[in-house]
């Protein structure tokens, strides 16, 4: 009886997907894994390079190069390649507002021009090659286009999120010493307006790098420009020479940094470089997502996460896709807005994310009514484990039964999908990322750092490099090898926990370290603390995020206070506001909790389980002995009531 109720059912691919898959013949696994160099090298030869590579790579951990002394341009791949092949008409970015149906839409050949007009803004603004630009904006076009405009030229790109304060694009700013922003007046969301330049004044008050700002136009609504640094888009653009050639870029070249957060405060500046990341997240799209010349292929992350660079920008361009850039919310004007987007687009490949599935599977099933999804054929999603439960009611509800769903593992710093199955030969088990992808090698280690034979739980480790891997931490290579390699050696430490069944499949089951994934979200349990302690009444703050049935996870802080403030409704509005000004309102936490004490270690640190466990309620929370003061259990107990 146990067995029944614990078995999880699998899927074979539907006939239909594997005949017409990208990819259908098994013995790409192990071809791959007698040679993996020479795998990655097949998926390089896909991409147009200006000269080819000498060596593979060059591996001297931590430290990896792939495809050394290779010259190519991501934009040009991206761009001019596919108008090269013939898809100058096609529809490159299928761009729909915040509003139903409307929108516009680029064809290669359009984009291309847009790409090159602004290449030359930022070169006449003195960018020039290796010379970071900041990019904070709603997802508009002109985002895509200001971060191909930058891999024209050789200038790496680092997005901020548009919903990031100015505080927190400041500090980024900052760490990469950007002399160039490209902001937007600002942007609507959900029927809500947001102001990207207004937040970027803030920050600009203090970014000594900055010389120019470029604004792109999207609410029309007057906004303070500063005489010299401040200038139109449109109005640069207009001036703006039509001809720009590609520069031809070092494999090696940084493509663009990318902050993600870390278990410090601080966060990390990922750095990724062109020929490796342009292999393998073009190979992933086309083999897990199975991205052909005639989809309408639509990932609904914002371009501002990794997901967005790779799987929205890159990965679809690169294949020549038509890819879909959706500026709203799920739920803005109705719960059925993205069903109603599929329809009216033909959608065929839509990548989504568990917290969006669960929002839906909460809504039932009359959202979908009345809205034909036929043209769907592949679903997928990202960013954090999927229960087993929003995989089947995705997998029947939106996918109808007839579409593989895709469950990719990976993160900022691979760059690309690195566990996720082949659609059309992996059989599939809702919840796990089943496979590493081929080439890939990964293995689950105890905490000895003893690889685990068979089926098994532990930590998630890969051990060897792969193309899109991060190259180095921005400008500190110390953390860099202290963060990822230290404690292995030359095999990366994950720090996400996963199990591996008797197939080997892997099913990841989240963070191992301070950093949370609230809705998919990266944050750090320490820049939530950082901020908290920045309120002049907060003695000191530990974060956690507790198990939260539609989030992943929720923040929950927990406050001492200093001087003679009550803990009250007024003080928990002035905490979460500092929260969202010192990083960003998706970083608010859910519950404040006002405490005359924190459980800590006799060496003084703190005890995050137990307060997790506080935080969910457990009654049991396991060996508090090794407290210096136990009894700041029944004090926590007691201040949660
Ligand atoms: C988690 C997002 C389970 C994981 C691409 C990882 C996942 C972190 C999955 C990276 C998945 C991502 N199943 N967990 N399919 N995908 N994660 O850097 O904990 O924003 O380490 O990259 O998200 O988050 P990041």
């Amino acid at each position: 009886m146990m067995a029944e109720e614990t078995e999880i059912r699998t899927y074979e691919p539907p006939e239909e997907f594997a005949r017409q898959a990208n990819v259908d013949d098994a013995s790409v696994y192990d071809e791959a894994e007698k040679d993996y160099e020479g795998f990655w090298e097949k998926r390089a030869k896909e991409l147009h390079w200006f000269k080819e590579w000498d060596q593979v790579l060059n591996w001297d951990p931590p430290e990896a190069e792939w495809f050394v002394g290779g010259k190519l341009n991501v934009a040009y791949n991206c761009l001019d390649y596919q108008v090269e092949q013939g898809r100058g008409d096609k529809t490159a970015i299928l761009w729909e507002s915040d509003e139903p149906g409307e929108g516009k839409a680029y064809t290669y050949s359009e984009l291309t021009a847009e790409v090159k007009k602004f290449a030359n803004v930022l070169k006449g603004l003195g960018v020039g090659k290796g010379d970071p630009v900041a990019i904070y904006m709603p997802m508009i076009p002109e985002l895509p286009i200001a971060m191909l405009a930058c891999a024209r030229i050789g200038a790496p790109h680092s997005v901020v999120f548009g919903a990031f304060s100015g505080d927190s694009l400041r500090d980024r700013i900052n760490d990469c010493e950007a002399k160039v922003l490209v902001t937007a007046d600002g942007g609507p969301r959900g029927g809500k307006t947001a102001y990207h330049k207004k937040n970027a004044d803030e920050a600009l008050k203090d970014t000594p790098s900055i010389d120019s700002v470029v604004v792109a136009k999207r609410v029309g609504e007057d906004v303070p420009m500063t005489e010299g640094r401040d200038h139109w888009w449109e109005d640069l653009a207009a001036e703006a020479e039509d001809e720009c050639p590609a520069e031809e870029m070092d494999s090696e070249d940084i493509l663009f940094i990318l902050y993600s957060s870390g278990s410090t405060g601080k966060p990390k500046g990922i750095v990724h470089t062109t020929g490796g990341y342009l292999t393998q997240v073009k190979a992933t799209t086309r083999w897990v997502l199975d991205v052909k010349d005639d989809d309408v292929y639509w990932c609904q992350a914002d371009i501002g996460w990794v997901t967005g660079h790779s799987y929205l920008v890159y990965g679809p361009l690169s294949n020549g896709a038509t890819t879909v850039q959706f500026e709203g919310t799920p739920s803005y004007p109705g719960p059925d807005r993205h069903w109603d987007l599929i329809e009216r687009h033909g959608v065929t490949i839509y990548y989504s994310a568990p917290t969006v599935i669960r929002a839906f599977m909460k809504q039932g099933t009359e959202p979908l009514e009345g809205h034909d999804l036929s043209s769907l054929r592949l679903l997928g999603t990202v960013g954090e484990p999927i229960n087993p439960r929003a995989w089947e009611w995705f997998h029947n509800n939106v996918g109808k039964g007839n579409c593989p769903v895709v469950d990719t593992w990976w993160q900022t710093e691979t760059g690309a999908i690195m566990i996720a199955p082949l659609p059309g030969l992996t059989k599939t088990k809702p919840g796990s990322a089943t496979r590493p992808f081929p080439g890939i090698s990964v293995d689950i280690y105890d905490e000895e750092d003893n690889p685990i034979e068979g089926a098994g739980k532990g930590n998630l480790v890969i051990t060897r490099p792969w193309p899109s891997m991060l190259r180095t931490i921005y400008k500190d290579p110390e953390r860099y090898r202290k963060t990822y390699w230290e404690r292995l050696g030359d095999k990366y430490f994950v720090e996400d926990g996963a199990e591996r069944d008797e197939d080997g499949y892997y099913t990841i089951t989240g963070r191992i370290d301070d950093v949370m994934n609230v809705s998919g979200h990266r944050i750090g349990t320490m820049e939530v603390e950082s901020a908290l302690v920045g309120h002049e009444s907060v003695a000191e703050a530990a974060v956690i995020g507790r198990n939260d049935e539609d989030k992943g996870q929720a923040i929950v802080a927990y406050v001492i206070l200093e001087g003679d403030r009550e803990g009250d409704e007024e003080l928990i509005k002035e905490l979460n506001n500092q929260v969202r000004k010192s990083i960003g309102p998706h970083a608010r936490p859910e519950e404040i909790i006002f405490t005359p004490d924190l459980p800590k270690t006799r060496s003084g640190k703190i005890m995050r389980r137990v307060l997790r466990g506080v935080a969910e309620g457990q009654e049991d929370l396991g060996d508090t002995s090794t407290l210096a003061d136990p009894s700041v259990v029944d004090d926590l107990k007691a201040a949660r009531q």
